[in-house]
């Protein structure tokens, strides 16, 4: 069941990938603004400027908070400052027609909705110095620049619909927009990734604390985004200089079966929404618990209240990716990685192209038959989180064996937390040639500034993403971390 729900969150966030099926499709261009769109405060773009081309030097909630100022400002529409934009508003893959049941219905299969990408001074300096199509690019790309970032902003199916307005005057408000930032120190492909929406209504959130459904981050290193960006020629982006204003050449054109976008459509999408209203209606329904688990339940006094509840971070927040490589050192303390860094590719929908691992259910939803998804709710995808375990292991070593915790923790966890319990041991034999016992309060360790480092406390680290990766490796001396 929690299976189901999260597949068809995460098919409907989708990071505005997956085709944004029709709702979205509109004959005229609905995010056409009346005023042009242009950096409302220059100065304060300027203080930001170094701290938001540095993603790795903050914690990931601080980080965003900048990047929301940032971008909210609208820094990325500079035309004057030396960044380059597309263009115009653009397909990345074809939208197609299908007439059934009376009527016309498109669907976009682009690897994005439609973009329209702008690029930093740096990166635009990287384009034109390694991506000429004239044979003047040298054989071998060069690094792309620490700091260089690409805003795509998205905007709704089909491109045409915005692509002949001036794009001075549009912002995605319907869409979003997707962003990379280059910091090679932060992992091993040397990105940021993210997705950004303008204002409160659009959904983005700085991600900690977590929301109470616990999605995916909106930004951060490491992220799925890899799956398809790995495969460009060099450097993960598929940036192309013909893309770009001023610049010769013309973007990739793709099919686009636009022309029954008449008002009919309106009729479809009042389908949608009034259907989009009956699955929120139903969407408290959980069924109901066994009559005799309620029983017992409320004859050992109820829920307990919510200060007394040990809190664990979500599942979605527990994200172990692979470092930034070091010349002549081989990268063995980024061994094991969170399974986040694999849902990408293995779990249904996660390749954002189709609804791929999935079957219809009994209820006509769809469950996800991915690798992923088989195991994130079998047994060993809960080993460690599983209330029942930690329960078991608070009597162990709260009543039975109070003079062994330290050893009774990592034992138990050396199963139920394997990966974690593994890579902590790689981690502290690096530094002080022994393996350091997991224990539970590690657990609990939330990510980004919320909690002092239990690893290398006396202090927080001001470098680190996540507390417990507070090491010399994860934190440079030059992010201020305690040796
Ligand atoms: C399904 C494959 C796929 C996934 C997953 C994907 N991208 Fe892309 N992305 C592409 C392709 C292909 C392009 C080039 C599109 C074009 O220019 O026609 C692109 C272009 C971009 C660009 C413009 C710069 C460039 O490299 O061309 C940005 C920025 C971007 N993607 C960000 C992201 C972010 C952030 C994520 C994860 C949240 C992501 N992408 C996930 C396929 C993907
Ligand atoms: C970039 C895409 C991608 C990511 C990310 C990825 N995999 Fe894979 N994985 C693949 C592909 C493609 C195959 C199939 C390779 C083949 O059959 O030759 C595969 C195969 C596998 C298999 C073998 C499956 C079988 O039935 O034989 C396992 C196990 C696996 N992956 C685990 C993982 C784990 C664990 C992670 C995360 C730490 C991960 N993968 C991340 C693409 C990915
Ligand atoms: C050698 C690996 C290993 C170690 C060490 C280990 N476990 Fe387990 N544990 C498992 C496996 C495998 C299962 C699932 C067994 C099954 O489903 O048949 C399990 C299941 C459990 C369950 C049942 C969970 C449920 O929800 O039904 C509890 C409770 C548990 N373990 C507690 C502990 C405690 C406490 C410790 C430390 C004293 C511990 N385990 C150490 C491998 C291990």
């Amino acid at each position: 069941m929690a299976n189901r729900k999260r597949l068809i969150a995460a098919l409907a966030v989708g990071f505005g990938l997956i085709s944004n099926l029709a709702v979205n499709a509109s004959p005229t261009c609905p995010d056409e603004q009346a005023t042009e769109q242009k950096p409302t405060d220059v100065a304060l773009c300027e203080r930001l400027e170094p701290i938001v081309r540095r993603p790795s030097a903050l914690p990931l909630n601080e980080y965003e908070a900048k990047f929301n100022e940032y971008i909210g400002a609208m820094c990325h529409r500079n035309e004057a400052g030396g960044w380059k934009v597309d263009k115009r508003v653009r397909d990345t893959g074809p939208w197609i027609g299908t007439y059934a049941n009376g009527k016309w219905t498109g669907q976009g299969f682009g690897t994005h909705a439609p973009v329209l990408i702008w690029y930093s001074p740096e990166m635009y300096a990287w384009l034109k110095a390694n991506r000429q199509d004239d044979g003047t690019a040298p054989a071998t790309a060069a690094a792309v620049p620490d700091g260089a970032m690409m805003i795509k902003e998205m905007y709704p199916y089909p491109a045409a619909a915005c692509a002949g307005i001036d794009v001075k005057y549009l912002l995605p408000l319907s869409q979003a927009s997707a962003v990379m930032v280059r910091d090679a120190q932060g992992s091993h492909d040397g990105w940021f990734w993210g997705w950004y929406g303008w204002g409160p209504n659009s959904g983005w959130s700085v991600d900690w604390p977590a929301k109470p459904n616990s999605p995916y981050p909106n930004m951060g290193f490491g992220q799925y985004c890899t799956n398809c960006h790995a495969s460009a020629k060099d450097n993960s982006t598929f940036a192309s200089l013909k893309n770009i204003k001023g610049e010769p050449g013309d973007p990739l054109v793709f099919l686009s079966q636009n022309f029954f976008l008449d008002p009919s459509w309106q009729s479809l999408q009042m389908r949608i929404q009034n259907a989009a209203a009956k699955d929120a209606a139903s969407a408290g329904n959980d069924p109901d618990y066994d009559p005799t688990f309620l029983k017992i339940f409320w004859s050992l006094g109820g829920p307990p209240l919510r200060n007394q509840i040990v809190p664990m971070q979500p599942e979605t927040y527990d994200s172990v990716w692979p470092k930034a490589p070091k010349p002549g050192v081989p990268n063995a303390a980024s061994q094991f990685v969170t399974s986040d860094q694999c849902l990408g590719c293995h779990s249904a929908g996660g390749t954002g192209l189709q609804f791929d691992m999935t079957q219809p259910g009994p209820d006509g939803k769809l469950i996800n038959i991915s690798p992923y998804g088989t195991w994130r709710g079998s047994p060993m995808g809960l080993a460690g989180r599983d209330p029942i375990f930690f329960a078991q292991l608070a009597s162990e070593t709260d009543t039975f064996h109070k003079g062994e915790a330290a050893t009774i923790q990592n034992t138990c966890l050396g199963c139920h937390g394997i990966l974690g319990q593994r890579q902590y041991g790689i981690d502290t034999a690096a530094k002080t040639g022994s393996c350091a016992p997991l224990s539970r309060d590690m657990v609990d360790a939330i990510p980004y500034s919320a909690t002092p480092d239990p690893v290398t406390a006396p202090g927080p680290c001001p470098g680190c993403i996540r507390c417990l990766m507070c090491s010399a490796e994860a934190c440079p001396a030059a992010a201020g971390c305690p040796a």
